[in-house]
């Protein structure tokens, strides 16, 4: 049970933390009205979303985004996701074309994040310099009251160190960042458990899915009749003027444990090739029915192979699969549509190396 406090909770960061305590915050007003005051002076707040947890600052305040870059190790070259309320704060931001406009009343508040031209307001740290931003709505309730409070658009990326695996917990948030943050606010477990689905709206009748996530491509493609494409993959990272976005890399979100994917029709060879490894370990897709046999760890992403309860438990499971020190692990692929498109995506960035 968390308690209605306003002072907040500290906890030194596992396993030895060094820097700051982070303080975590409960929502109530007084929480809510000393993190927007955080906010507004250019402080760092880590805030939760129905996708994973992210690290605030105001978007219009370069020096506070640039510290968002430094707490994180990202590189300047890849741009933020700005949170805003609702459709008339994103217009303050963004051109929103009719594509916009059709999407914002389908699916916002919600886990679907829009490329679009950006306005002379939005710095160029946010956008890395390129003619776009990124906004989103999230649906969270503390965060959206936050916003409400706060007054201001909010970049925030996932905060995790760079390339590591996305925040899903309060918990999460502390073991890896909690030595280099002062604030976060506490939601729970995330909903959803996987980053927003991101369309590219910039070039209007050609809508572009940079990051599938839980609201699908041929969902987006159905409310706007239109095609939705898919870019090239690329491990590269492109200069400041280059289309793709840098979250497209194929390596990222990655746990420090080696990962190889596996179809389920390969669950056999899967078992075989965990049992000879030291310290192997192999994660089903759902519950095994029948204990499997041999020496490796099992673990599984779902109790019964439902989509949305595997999404949210993914990230969870790769950390926890760090923590439990295995040397190789073993992981099946989530069937193929919807939702299980976009744990693959995770899962195949996760076992790049
Ligand atoms: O669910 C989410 O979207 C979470 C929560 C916190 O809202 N945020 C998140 O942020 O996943 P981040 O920084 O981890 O991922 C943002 C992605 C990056 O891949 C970045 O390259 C892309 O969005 N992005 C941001 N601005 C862009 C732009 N103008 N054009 C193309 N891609 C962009
Ligand atoms: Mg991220």
């Amino acid at each position: 049970m968390r308690s209605a406090q306003t002072s907040g909770t500290s906890h030194r960061p596992a396993p030895d933390g060094g820097g700051p305590c982070v303080r975590t915050h409960t929502g109530t007003d007084a929480d809510l009205a000393l993190l927007a005051d955080v906010l507004r002076t250019g402080g760092l707040v880590a805030i939760p979303t129905e996708t994973v947890y992210g690290l605030a600052a105001h978007a219009l305040d370069t020096e506070a985004c640039r510290r968002i870059f430094e707490v994180k190790g990202r590189p300047l070259i890849d741009p933020l996701i700005v949170h805003v309320y609702d459709e008339a704060a994103a217009a303050r931001l963004a051109t929103l074309t009719p594509e916009a406009r059709t999407l914002i009343a389908a699916y916002w508040p919600g886990p679907l994040t829009l490329v679009l031209p950006r306005r002379d307001c939005v710095p160029p740290i946010v956008t890395a310099g390129r003619a776009t931003v990124a906004l989103r709505s999230p649906r969270h309730p503390l965060t959206r009251r936050l916003l409400q409070v706060c007054g201001l658009p909010l970049a925030a990326p996932s905060a995790n160190p760079f390339g590591y695996v996305s925040p899903t917990t309060p918990q999460h948030v502390i073991d890896s960042m909690g030595d280099r943050i002062a604030h976060l606010l506490d939601g729970g477990p995330c909903e959803i458990g996987l980053e927003s689905t991101i369309v590219d709206l910039s070039t209007p009748g050609r809508p572009v899915l940079l990051r599938p996530g839980a609201i699908t491509a041929a969902q987006v493609a159905q409310t706007l009749g239109t095609a939705v494409a898919r870019p090239e993959r690329t491990n590269h990272a492109p200069d400041s003027g280059g289309a793709a976005a840098p979250g497209m890399l194929e390596r990222h979100y990655s746990p420090r444990t080696p990962l190889h994917l596996f179809a389920a029709a390969d669950r056999a060879q899967a078992a075989l090739q965990a049992a000879a490894s030291p310290r192997g370990a192999v994660v089903h897709f759902s519950r095994p029915s029948v204990a499997p046999s041999g020496s490796a760890a099992v673990y599984w992403l779902s109790e019964n192979g439902d989509l949305a309860d595997a999404a949210r438990h993914t990230f969870a499971l790769l950390r926890q699969l760090d923590a439990a020190g295995h040397d190789h692990v073993w992981i099946e692929q989530a069937p193929e549509g919807g939702l299980g498109d976009a744990i693959n995506d995770r899962l195949r960035r996760a076992a790049t190396r």
